[in-house]
């Protein structure tokens, strides 16, 4: 399982314990108990106090109208809400939207810590004095603390004005949005993920060679990766570095793209395949070296960029597998498998593997 998925189930766990809380008072007049929202990987990580009456109705942080003025100083950062998560001190509403009292606060104290942890954003920003005091201890000043560097857990903090304190006091908007802006620039932005396209006519032809391998278990189960974010799923692989032949590249990227050490047995068939990239403008025409491996050592860990790393049957390949190439690709690893055995019993295959499958580029 992926580091990001691990982290977002944490994240679900933690939602689903404040939804059954009865830790303190507060579970008594909820509607709903609010956990929080947002990508278990944002950088930025907003906290606010507790859910007012409308956070209550809808079991969402912000939604109110401190939310809609929250809204609008991230616009004006120029900062996604999507992209940042957001949730409050305390996950219940106090009645009449009172202050949280020490012992509520102290209640729901691991659950901030929990989703802290899950997410580990570059920048915490508290809301309001009851956030800054819950990261900074109950001494901590909002006046001294805006636009200073400050830390929890190691995690850089930034202070901001409460959102709901701009209903009360219109002039504190301007200062509100100026703390998001200085926090914005702080985190740097995330690329656009570039997607390559069908070929385009007319483009020059760039030549590119990769290698990759099926990594089989010696429960006969191929590995597959799935792409971040998408329902993709991949054969661990990628273009070889200056001087790499096929063999070395196959066997660093296996390495890099899942946290395994492999030896390859066999070569299994080259792929070719052609695509638009977008950054460069050119038509790459590309060619995939596959190998049959097994693992030798590590253990699945996929890099950022997949979600999962899954060990399958034939037929859930052949069912994951988004590209056609890739099930030819692994219908001849399971074949393979079948004539030379069970992996990892023979021999002297690996060295066999290396002779038979040398070659000059
Ligand atoms: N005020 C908060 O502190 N949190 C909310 O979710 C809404 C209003």
């Amino acid at each position: 399982m992926g580091a990001s998925r691990e982290r977002a189930i944490v994240l679900e766990e933690v939602a689903a314990k404040v939804r059954e809380c009865t830790l303190c008072r507060l579970h008594r007049n909820r509607t709903r108990a609010v956990a929080g929202e947002g990508p278990v990987d944002a950088d930025l990580f907003l906290i606010g106090e507790a859910p007012g009456r409308q956070e209550d109705a809808a079991g969402r942080p912000f939604v109110g109208s401190a939310g809609k003025v929250l809204n609008r100083a991230l616009t004006s950062a120029r900062i996604s809400r999507k992209d940042v998560f957001i949730t409050n001190v305390v996950k219940c509403r106090p009645p009449a939207n009172r202050a949280p009292k020490a012992d509520e606060l102290e209640a729901c104290r691991p659950y901030l810590r929990s989703q802290i942890e899950a997410v580990r954003p570059r920048v915490l920003v508290t809301l309001g004095s009851t956030a800054l005091r819950s990261l900074q201890g109950p001494g901590a000043g909002l006046s001294e603390a805006r636009g200073r560097d400050l830390a929890f857990d190691g995690i850089p903090v930034r202070a901001a004005y409460h959102p709901a304190a701009v209903l009360y006091n219109r002039r504190l908007e301007a200062a509100l949005r100026a703390d998001l802006r200085s926090i914005g620039r702080r985190v740097p932005k995330k690329p656009a993920r570039v997607h390559s396209t069908p070929p385009r006519a007319g483009k020059p032809v760039r030549p590119g060679r990769s290698a990759g391998a099926v990594v089989m278990n010696r429960e006969g189960r191929a590995l597959l990766l799935r792409k971040a974010g998408e329902a993709m799923w991949v054969l661990p692989k990628g273009t070889l570095e200056l001087g790499e032949t096929d063999e070395e590249a196959a066997v660093r990227e296996v390495h890099e793209e899942t946290g395994l050490r492999v030896k390859l047995l066999r070569p299994l068939t080259e792929v070719r395949y052609a695509f638009y990239w977008p950054p460069d403008g050119v038509n790459v025409d590309k060619t995939v070296a596959y190998f049959l491996a097994a693992p030798i050592g590590g253990r699945v860990r996929p890099e950022p960029g997949f979600d999962e790393g899954r060990w399958v049957s034939r037929s859930e390949a052949m069912r994951l597998l988004h590209w056609p190439n890739d099930r030819e690709v692994v219908a001849r690893a399971f074949d393979a498998r079948r004539t030379i055995g069970v992996i990892g019993k023979r021999r002297g295959s690996s060295r066999a593997a290396k002779r038979s499958t040398r070659r000059s580029r």
